[in-house]
């Protein structure tokens, strides 16, 4: 089973972009550890990271992923299209956020993907993407029985 990894704009920055939200470990090392976890789960796992919406968007048009675990960024506040291409492909996708956006801005406190979300991890960190993969195996195993 195959899943996409989307990550969207200014993530690139991880390791260096505001440790106190984000922590301090790099996309590269966030990469990697959800690739061993993908490995352990029997997940085949491709990465994403875009700074331009048309390029996130067109991922998933491409994608003949299982899964999309996705953290769309600061698109989550802002994008029907890139919640339009998600339902548009009509693959299930996990929303995760390094932070606790319910605990920020106000402005960070909706988004545009969560009603259409198999579910939504925030505020756990890194550990996030780990957690949806675990749940992105369990969702495709009870799928295909
Ligand atoms: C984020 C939260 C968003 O509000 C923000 O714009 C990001 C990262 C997170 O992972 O906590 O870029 O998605």
């Amino acid at each position: 089973q195959q899943v996409l990894l989307l990550n969207g704009p200014n993530l690139n920055l991880l390791g260096t972009r505001e440790p106190q939200h984000y922590g301090t470990l790099t996309l590269d090392r966030i990469v990697s550890d959800a690739q061993a976890k993908a490995d352990s789960l029997g997940l085949s796992l491709t990465h994403v990271q875009a700074n331009a919406e048309h390029q996130l968007i067109e991922a998933i048009h491409n994608s003949d992923a299982d899964f999309i675990v996705i953290n769309p960024a600061a698109y989550t506040h802002t994008s029907v299209a890139l919640r339009d291409a998600l339902t548009g492909v009509g693959i299930p996708f996990i929303e995760v956020h390094l932070s606790n956006v319910h605990a920020r801005e106000p402005f960070r406190q909706h988004s545009y993907f969560s009603d259409k979300a198999v579910g939504v991890i925030c505020g756990l960190g890194a550990q996030g993407y780990q957690f949806a993969l675990v749940a992105a195996a369990q969702y495709l195993q009870s799928a295909n029985n």
